[in-house]
């Protein structure tokens, strides 16, 4: 099968490519990225050679360009992961995520429409459901009520990813899972941000009280998860991914201050983030039912592994990091970066 993958330069997209030529090898992925900050060729690095794995820079908006690389590739199905990822840039300057998430995928899927691509894979979100109390969790009948610029946009792409199905017949399956975490995570996001700073010896900036709470999934379990749901998913169905993994933020930070030995006194009390939902944790049941799939990797485990590989690849992050990015952060923010 020929397979698009939007983003796969990103954090999701480089380990979803890698284990696309892992788990499918007589597959060939074709790769559309924008290579913004997020997106790195050098994740794929061990892939250039590699006569199955065809990469195109270019936007997922731009309609001549990706309805002929789907013809040209004859690409059967697409799973769509290019996106403005991070709620913080979201409340910075909203404007980019509608543009990107919500008008880019539009673009996308009618492109598909006209290239008469097979199947639409919406990689989407559990942030679309916004916040939980203290117990319960989504599921793929919960109420869509995004909180932030991010998860608003990522909502709208999802249910015009629907609409697709119901209006023109097309064959779209949307998942929405829970917070990733794994190699080549940009460290903006908490665990690599936290791993790196702590690397440094800097300040670990935890927003409001740190109670907030997370469902983390291992981004390769995200990844099986994501074939299956392209393979045996129904049409204009939505999957609910979760890791079963709910952690408060303080306890992740202090398990990763002391997996590397450094002192609590790091740990800094910044201003909380704008509309910060409180608490995500998803029910996978369906998936695990009707997909026959399971999380793998247990969370101590797998942070144990990421935090290892963050402790062996400085160059990969220093590089990231450079630039661009940190000028970026050292305008938009006071505290500790
Ligand atoms: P990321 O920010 O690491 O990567 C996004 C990729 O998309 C980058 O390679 C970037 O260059 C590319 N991109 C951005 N705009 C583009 C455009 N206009 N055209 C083509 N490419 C473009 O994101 P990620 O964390 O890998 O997330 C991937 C997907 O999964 C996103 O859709 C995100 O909303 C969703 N998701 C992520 C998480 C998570 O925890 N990371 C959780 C739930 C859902
Ligand atoms: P993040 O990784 O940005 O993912 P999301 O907002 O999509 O869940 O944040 C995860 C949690 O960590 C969230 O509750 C916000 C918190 N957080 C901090 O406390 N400090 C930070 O510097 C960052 C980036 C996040």
């Amino acid at each position: 099968m020929n397979v698009l993958v939007t983003g796969g330069c990103g954090f999701i997209g480089s380990n979803l490519v890698k284990y696309l030529r892992r788990a499918r090898p007589d597959w060939t992925v074709v790769n559309l990225d924008a290579l913004t900050y997020a997106g790195n060729l050098e994740n794929l690095a061990e892939l250039e050679k590699d006569p199955r794995h065809v990469f195109a820079k270019g936007d997922i908006a731009d309609r001549p360009a990706v309805e002929a690389l789907l013809k040209k590739h004859q690409v059967e199905a697409v799973m769509h992961l290019a996106a403005e990822s991070h709620v913080d840039r979201s409340i910075l300057g909203p404007e980019v995520f509608i543009t990107t998430n919500v008008l880019g995928t539009q673009r996308l899927l009618e492109s598909c429409k006209a290239a008469g691509v097979r199947r639409f894979l919406m990689v989407s979100t559990d942030e679309v459901y916004g916040s939980l109390g203290p117990t319960g969790a989504f599921t793929e009948t919960s109420p869509i009520q995004p909180s932030s610029p991010y998860s608003a946009s990522k909502a709208s792409a999802d249910l015009v990813a629907l609409a697709y199905h119901h209006t023109f017949n097309m064959d779209v399956v949307v998942t929405r899972c829970s917070n990733n975490y794994g190699p080549y995570q940009f460290p903006e996001k908490l665990i690599p941000l936290m791993v790196v700073n702590a690397l440094h010896d800097k300040p670990l900036p935890v927003y409001g009280d740190g109670g907030n709470v997370r469902d983390w999934l291992h981004v390769d379990d995200h990844c099986q998860a994501l074939v299956l749901a392209l393979e045996k998913g129904a049409a204009g169905e939505v999957y609910n991914i979760g890791g079963g993994a709910e952690r408060r933020n303080l306890e992740i930070v202090r398990g990763i201050l002391k997996a590397l030995g450094k002192p609590e006194s790091l740990i800094q009390y910044v201003k909380d983030r704008p509309g910060h939902d409180r608490r995500y944790a998803i029910d996978p049941t369906r998936i695990k039912r009707e997909l026959g799939w399971s999380a793998a990797h247990t969370f101590e485990q797998g942070l144990e592994a990421t935090i290892r590989w963050y402790v062996d690849h400085p160059r990969w992050w220093e590089r990231v990091m450079s630039g661009a990015y940190r000028e970026y952060y050292a305008t938009q923010y006071g505290h500790a970066r």
